[in-house]
C-alpha cells in the first residue's frame, strides 16, 4: 500500500458560529481523479482553499503531497496547482503572456520555455495564436487556466468548477485532458455541479452543509443510497433534505 497523497482528518472551518466545513475526512490516492460534489454553499471551495494552504482550518488536520496544510502551507503551495472558480487569468494579456506570467510566479528559470511549450501542447492551445485571454471561448480560457495552474508540474491539482459555463464539446475535451494528466500520475481533484460528470470520477465525496454525506466510487455511493437511484437523484435528495 502506498501512502495516500491527500489525507484529510476531521477537518473543520468555522466562520464565527457557522461551520462551513464540519468534521470532514477522506484520503486520495496518487493519480486518482477525485470529485468533491455538493450543492451551492456546501463547503467545496472552503475545503479546497484549506487543502491548497490558502486558509487555515479551525481544527482537524490534512497533509497534501507530504506537507501539513497548517504547519507548512508554503510547501503545500509549491507542490499543488489551483484553478479557482474565477480561473485567475489576465484578460488583457495574450495566451503566451499569461503562461509567461505564471512561469515567472513559479520561478521556473531554465525550465520556463519547455514548460510553456508543454502547457500549449497538452492543453491544445497551439492553434489559438496571439489572442488576448479576454476574447477566448469559455473552453479555451478553461484550458489556458489549467496550463497556468500546472506550469510548475505540481503533483496534485485542485480544479474548482472548471467546467461551469463551458459547452459540451469543450467539456469533453477538458475531461480527456484531465484523464491524460491523471495517467501521468498527477492527482486531479475536481468540484462540479454537473451530475453527468460524477460518473467520470474514480472516487468522490458528497458534501451537504459542510458535512460528508457519502464517500466512494460512483457505484459505491449509489449503493449507499439505493442503487436504483442515479447520482443526480441522490444529489437532489440531499439538497431537499437541507431545505
Ligand atoms: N470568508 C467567509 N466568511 C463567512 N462565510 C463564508 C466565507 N467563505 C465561505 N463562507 C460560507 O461558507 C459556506 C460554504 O461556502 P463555499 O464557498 O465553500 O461553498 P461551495 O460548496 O464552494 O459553493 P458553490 O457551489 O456555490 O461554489 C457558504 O455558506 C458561504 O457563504
Ligand atoms: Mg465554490
Amino acid at each position: 500500500m502506498t501512502t495516500p497523497v491527500v489525507q484529510v482528518a476531521s477537518l473543520v472551518k468555522r466562520f464565527g458560529d457557522f461551520a462551513a466545513v464540519d468534521d470532514v475526512s477522506f484520503d486520495i490516492e496518487r493519480g486518482e481523479i477525485f470529485g468533491i460534489l455538493g450543492p451551492n454553499g456546501s463547503g467545496k471551495t472552503t475545503t479546497i482553499r484549506m487543502l491548497c494552504g490558502l486558509m487555515s482550518p479551525t481544527s482537524g488536520t490534512a497533509t497534501v503531497a507530504g506537507a501539513d496544510i497548517a504547519r507548512d502551507p508554503d510547501r503545500v503551495k509549491s507542490r499543488i496547482g489551483y484553478m479557482s472558480q474565477s480561473f485567475g487569468l489576465y484578460r488583457d494579456l495574450t495566451v503566451d503572456e499569461n503562461l509567461e506570467f505564471y512561469a515567472g510566479v513559479y520561478e521556473l528559470g531554465a525550465r520556463k520555455t519547455e514548460r510553456i511549450a508543454w502547457g500549449k501542447r497538452e492543453m491544445r492551445l497551439e492553434e489559438i495564436g496571439p489572442r488576448l485571454a479576454g476574447v477566448l471561448s469559455g473552453g479555451q480560457r478553461q484550458r489556458l487556466a489549467l496550463a497556468c495552474a500546472m506550469m510548475h508540474a505540481p503533483e496534485v491539482v485542485f480544479l474548482d468548477e472548471p467546467t461551469a459555463g463551458v459547452d459540451p464539446a469543450a467539456r469533453r475535451l477538458f475531461w480527456t485532458i484531465i484523464r491524460e494528466r491523471a495517467a501521468d500520475g498527477v492527482t486531479m481533484i475536481v468540484t462540479t455541479h454537473y451530475m453527468d460528470e460524477a460518473e467520470r470520477f474514480d472516487r468522490l465525496v458528497f458534501l451537504s452543509r459542510g458535512r460528508r454525506m457519502a464517500l466512494g466510487t460512483p457505484a459505491e455511493v449509489k449503493a449507499q443510497f439505493g442503487s436504483h437511484l442515479s447520482l443526480e437523484d441522490i444529489f437532489v435528495q440531499l439538497q431537499e433534505k437541507e431545505s
